[in-house]
């Protein structure tokens, strides 16, 4: 099996390199290195998110396990199919993909859940690797713009000729992009995303395939 992972103790991003050592010493029961992607390198869908969340995919070890946004990902997933089993927030579950699989724009977790733009373009490598892998894509969905700009770098576009906007839709070569607020607590609190707006991203996403 091919692998598009940076190494556990990648040390291209200083900052996070640190505050990653520091959290094995205030966490050791906790994951604390570079979360890899979940879901089958066959799938037709990549779900890109922002970065590991502190008590989320840095402690579980899966992305978007263990926090809000995780909730609202995999419950959206499970409805729409892209999911079976029962999903915990620990990971401790029999969660299975359906087509798609998940990964981050960053693969370590950020102070303050902020990655700096040095380590977006750092870790741009491994999403390019990520794509370059996976024969079969057809769909990718950005989750926030973080996500979207990474995607963009990936396959060298500008901004200004594909803008992000919840819901936008954009072909690159044989691939489909679609844009999707984040799925954070803070977004579905202050409701710019709604729960609702968020299922109408999935909902009828094997339309493109
Ligand atoms: N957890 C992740 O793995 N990624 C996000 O973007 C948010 C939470």
């Amino acid at each position: 099996m091919k692998s598009s992972e940076p190494d556990k103790n990648c040390k291209l991003c200083e900052r996070l390199y640190s505050f990653r050592k520091n959290n094995r010493i205030r966490f050791p029961d906790w994951f604390n290195k570079p979360v890899p992607s979940f879901g089958s390198q066959e799938s037709n869908i990549l779900i890109v998110g922002l970065a590991p969340g502190l008590q989320g995919a840095n402690k579980t070890g899966r992305p978007f396990t263990g926090d809000y946004a995780g909730k609202i990902l995999y419950e959206t997933l499970l409805k729409n199919n892209l999911a079976s089993g029962f999903f915990d927030e620990e990971g401790k579950d029999n969660l299975k993909l359906h087509n798609c699989r998940i990964t981050n724009a960053v693969k370590c977790v950020p102070p303050q859940n902020k990655p700096l733009g040095s380590e977006i373009n750092n870790c741009n490598n491994f999403l390019i690797k990520e794509i370059k892998m996976l024969k079969n894509l057809k769909i990718i969905i950005s989750l926030g713009r973080v996500a979207h700009l990474g995607i963009l770098k990936v396959f060298k576009l500008q901004n200004s000729k594909y803008t992000f906007a919840h819901g936008k839709i954009h072909k690159i070569d044989n691939i489909v992009l679609i844009n999707s607020y984040h799925c954070s607590k803070y977004n579905i609190f202050t409701k710019r995303l709604t729960v609702k707006n968020f299922n109408k991203v999935f909902k009828n996403i094997n339309s493109y395939l």
